[in-house]
């Protein structure tokens, strides 16, 4: 069974999306099974991907039609329910059924054996489908930004969650974002949120450019720019919650058959280039041109190849499938 994850935060324009679409994508690059779904009726999660879904929640949860049937294919093991207006009028709909808190979680269940993880993006307000997204979540993130309202807001925040889930079992991480390392206000707000939340304050997403123009060209930060300080910040978000997740790398298999969507207006900018038959990633998006590195295979002795793959530095070589990889740390924008 896959874990569920709700993405919230009371607030709006913190970084939910962001966070949904680069968490989501990293892990969908280790070779996890992902499901999206969007629960707020901006629809901005699938702008964020450049796709055009011809079918949304609001089929789902209004018209009683399959979760399975309302998929759209964005990405190499990565899958979307999609949002747009008409969720805003399932709202009143929803809320007349007397199972209304559970409406979501009874649509996704079916789904929980294909996926590793199903992340949903919450709207920034406690609706009743913000509401569902928390009872069906088996697991809960908080992205915030340090500032001194986000910071209260997240008490607030903090009581609900624990209220709602019986314990403060599933809340997993807060991810503070649009970080600016260079104020001493932030310095201090990040070290009060770690005295007070300890192990559950990730390490800090900051702000970089590249990920706004990422999501307006409707890329992830990996395909868009993989060696931005956007790309390596969520990155190691991945590698942080694949390891509190205990999600290991998988070898190649197959994702779950759903009609494909159509891509993205703008290609990466250079790629995508696969390296042939890498075991750690079902179809990996790796950019850079996977040039020659003058060291030896040190399983077989074959040359190695470089590329670089959503924030990793990979080593492979084509003959015995070896690959190594780390966190890319060179030069950043
Ligand atoms: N680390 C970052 N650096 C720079 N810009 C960022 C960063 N994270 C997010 N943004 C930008 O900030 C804006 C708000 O981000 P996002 O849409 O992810 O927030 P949200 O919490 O989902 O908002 P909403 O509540 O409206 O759904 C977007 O334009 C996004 O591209
Ligand atoms: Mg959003």
């Amino acid at each position: 069974m896959g874990r569920i994850i709700a993405v919230t935060n009371l607030k709006g324009g913190i970084g939910k999306t962001t966070t949904v679409v680069n968490l989501s994508a990293g892990l969908a690059l280790k070779g996890a099974r992902v499901l999206l779904v969007d629960v707020d009726a901006q629809g901005n999660l699938a702008m964020a991907l450049g796709a055009r879904p011809r079918r949304t929640l609001y089929e789902v949860l209004v018209d009683g039609a399959q979760a399975a049937d309302c998929r759209t294919a964005v990405r190499p093991n990565l899958d979307l329910i999609a949002a747009d207006a008409t969720l805003l009028t399932a709202q009143p709909t929803i809320a007349r059924r007397p199972d209304w808190p559970r409406v979501l979680d009874q649509a996704l269940r079916p789904l929980r054996t294909e996926y590793d993880f199903i992340v949903i993006d919450c709207g920034g307000s406690l609706t009743v489908l913000n509401l569902n997204a928390l009872n069906a979540a088996s697991d809960v993130v908080v992205p915030t930004t340090v500032e001194p309202f986000s910071i209260r807001g997240l008490d607030m925040l903090v009581t609900q969650i624990t209220r709602l889930k019986g314990g403060a079992g599933s809340l997993c991480a807060i991810v503070p974002t649009l970080f600016d390392a260079r104020t001493r206000q932030s310095q201090e707000l990040l070290a009060e949120l770690q005295a007070r939340y300890g192990q559950l304050v990730t390490a800090p997403i900051r702000v970089n450019v590249r990920l706004s123009e990422s999501s307006a060209r409707g890329q992830t930060i990996y395909e868009y720019d993989p060696r931005s300080r956007g790309a390596i910040d969520y990155a190691q978000l991945v590698e942080r919650l694949s390891e509190l997740w205990r999600f290991a790398p998988q070898p190649t298999r197959p994702a779950p058959s759903v009609p494909a969507a159509p891509q993205p207006a703008t290609p990466p900018p250079a790629g995508p280039v696969r390296p042939a038959q890498a075991p750690v990633s079902a179809a990996p998006v790796v950019t850079g041109a996977g040039s020659m590195l003058s060291l030896a295979c040190p399983h077989c002795g074959g040359p190695l190849r470089r590329a670089t793959v959503a924030g990793y530095r990979v080593a492979y070589c084509d003959h015995c499938r070896y690959r190594r990889q780390e966190l890319a740390g060179g030069t950043r924008r």
